[in-house]
This record gives structure tokens, sequence and C-alpha cells, in this order.
């Protein structure tokens, strides 16, 4: 009897709305075909722990689409190259490579191929790793923050971006009621996707983004030109990774035991207190932190989840050299990512999202939009928003 082919998937780095989709596409695609499929809990740390694996059937991957988190658990700090590893003479974790191991453990348990299911850290970590004989992977670009390249769009953006524009809702009423001005600070880290388009669907005076980098002259002129026509409220988007002229990115957190990465936060906070000084006007800041990322996925998240999730496995199979007429894998292509380009998935070479981030394009598109109905982005000359 043929042995049946077995897959593994896999949820790393920050969740995002609508991983529990792929991860139920991604199953049920691969049980069709006959595949087994397992989990690795929290990122690659499964595979350095005796129950670290799940078996992935109709039944564990049932009405979960809708859910937010993921089924598999994700982790921060399970990179195999520097995993924390208590020496045998005890003492701290000290990070230690421990991919040959990692590596090792997929062969015995007899894993083909993994559908990867993460943001850019996470496909250079599948790139490093397939380096080093990990079986075919193809990745599945995930996070709110939308700056995976190779993809026009990552799932979980549209949530993120649905939460915030919800909040900005809330906050004009608020700020129309006592006339004050309110700065919401956004995720996104080094793009300021997040914050340009909730901040233009929520009706934001001033967006701030790291594309751009701000003077707080012009937003405090844009709120006095508001009041000037009789609006004394404002309301001010800033992304968490907004850099001021000639400043630096405000960094929350430095890396820590759960986290490798610096976590950035603060720049709201900051632009409030300028704004107060410049404008004289009572000005209130909130950060939306993990709001931004909690709880289930919208529709369109879900879609493109689950559209990812198939197209992920219909890769897989190509790259095994199994039937798979969907599939746009060049026969030389021994790992990828789908990404959804012009509203169609194929698999990109994992060189793409590897390569640096998806930023903001602040000469076209959505920002030239904003700049047309007068949403300053700190960035105008003295005067512009003159009334
Ligand atoms: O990458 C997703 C993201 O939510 C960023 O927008 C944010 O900077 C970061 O993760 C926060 O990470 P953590 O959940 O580790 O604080």
């Amino acid at each position: 009897m043929t042995r049946r082919r077995r897959i593994a998937i896999n949820t790393g780095g920050g969740d995002a709305p609508g991983l529990n989709a792929v991860v139920h596409a991604a199953t049920l695609a691969a049980v069709g075909r006959g595949w087994e499929v397992v989990g690795i809990r929290h990122g690659y740390r499964g595979l350095f722990e005796p129950d670290g694996l799940m078996k992935l059937d109709r039944d564990a991957v049932g009405g979960i689409t809708h859910l937010g988190g993921t089924i598999l658990g994700t982790a921060n700090r399970a990179d195999p190259f520097k995993y924390p590893t208590v020496p045998p003479e005890g003492g701290p974790a000290v990070p230690t490579d421990r991919s040959r191991d990692m590596i090792a453990r997929l062969h015995q348990e007899g894993i083909e191929g993994i559908v990867a299911i993460g943001g850019d850290g996470s496909m250079r970590l599948a790139c490093d790793l397939f380096e080093r004989g990990l079986p075919p992977v193809v990745g599945v670009p995930k996070t709110i923050d939308n700056d995976v390249l190779g993809t026009d769009i990552t799932f979980g953006f549209d949530t993120a971006v649905t939460i915030a524009t919800e909040a900005l809702d809330r906050l004009h009423t608020t700020a129309e009621a006592h006339e004050r001005v309110m700065v919401v600070e956004v995720m996104g880290r080094h793009a300021g996707w997040i914050a340009t388009m909730s901040g233009l669907a929520g009706g934001a005076d001033a967006i701030l983004i790291p594309e751009l980098p701000f003077r707080l002259e012009p937003v405090a002129e844009k709120i006095k030109q508001r009041e000037a026509w009789g609006r004394p409220f404002s309301i001010v988007v800033v992304a968490e990774g907004a850099i001021a002229v000639g400043g630096q990115e405000t960094v929350r957190l430095q890396g820590d035991r759960f986290r490798s990465m610096p976590v950035l936060g603060g720049i709201g906070e900051r632009v409030a207190a300028g704004l107060a000084t410049l404008t004289g006007k009572e000005v209130r800041s909130l950060v939306l932190g993990h709001l931004q990322r909690g709880g289930g996925p919208t529709s369109a998240d879900r879609v493109l989840a689950l559209r990812f999730g198939a197209a992920a496995v219909a890769e897989l199979a190509a790259i095994l050299g199994d039937p798979s007429p969907t599939a746009t894998a060049d026969p030389s292509m021994r790992c990828g990512m789908v990404g959804a380009i012009g509203g169609v998935i194929q698999l990109v070479p994992l060189s793409i999202p590897v390569s640096g981030i998806r930023k903001v394009p602040t000469t076209r598109g959505v920002v030239l939009s904003a700049r047309a109905i007068g949403i300053s982005f700190g960035d105008e000359p003295d005067g512009h928003f003159a009334s």
C-alpha cells in the first residue's frame, strides 16, 4: 500500500484575523487529496516538544473560519536558529541554533511539505530553513500591517482597517461634543497602510505615516483652519511607526524574552502634546493596540484567507509532482509564497517577500486622493492650510 502524503501547517509571528480560515481551507484541500495533515503548535516550537504536533482533519478544522486567533497557537520567539535553550549545565536559556534538530524531526515525522502562514519574518525563516533541508514550503502572507512584498494584500488587514475605522467613527462624536482634538495611534510597524486606509475611511483630518516624515506645524494649521470653518474638533491618525522630520521611530519596548523585535509605540502621545502646545486646544490621545488584531475576520479577510489556504495546497501539490491544474508553480520552484496579484492568486518566489517590506506609495493612489480632499500628512509647506 502506498503511504499517504503528509504535510504540516504552522502559524508564526503575531496573530492576524483569518489564520484559522487558512488552516481550515488548507486542511480541507489537503484531506480532499487524500493527504494527512498535522499542525505544528506555536510556530516551530511544537517541533521541539513531544506533544507539539496536532492531527488536523475535517473535525479539527470544522467551524473555525470565523474565529480570531489561531487554533495552532503562534510565537514570536520560536526561531530555530536562535531557539531559547537551557544549557545541559542549567541556568538561563540561551539562543541556540537548533535548525538541524527541527528539520530532522520533520523528516522523522514523514512531513513532505509545509504550509507556513506568516509575515515577512516567517518567510525569511522558511527560506533559510529550506536552504538547510526543510521540505518544500509554501508561505501564506499574513499580517494586519499589509506590508508583505509579492502580494497586493495580506489577510488580517481588512479586519484591522475595519476596527480602526469604527473607532474613528466613535471618536468623532465625542471629539465634536467636547470640541477636542483626538489623536489615535494605530498599528502597522514600519508601514502606514492601516493609518492611511482607516484615516481616509474614518474621516481623519490628518494622517501621519512612516513613509512621509512629518512636522506638526501643518497639522496644527489644518486644525485651526477647521476651527475657522466652524469645525472646532479634529481627528488625527498616527501610525505607530510615524517619524518626525529628522527624528526616529518611537520604541516602547526593546526585544525581551518573549519577542526578539522592538515594540513600537508612544508616538501618538508625543503628537498630542505637541499639538496641544501649537493649537492651544484640548487634545486627547489613545492607542488602539491589539484591538486591531483581536476577534474574528471580516468577510473579505475570510475569503482571502480561504483562497490562500486552498491555493497553498494546490501549489504544494504541483511542487511535489502531483496533478494540480490550478497551480501556477514553475516546475523548477521548490518553495514560494502565494500572493494575490491583480486579484489572481499565484506562487511568487520567496526571494520577493524576504527582500524588504511593502510601503504605502506616496506619489500615487490613496495618498493623492486623501490630499485632494484636504487631509494633512504633516508634510505640507507652511501656509498650505491657511484659511
Ligand atoms: O506585525 C503586526 C503587529 O501587530 C504590528 O502592527 C505591531 O507593531 C506588532 O505586531 C506588535 O507586536 P506584539 O503583539 O508582539 O506587541
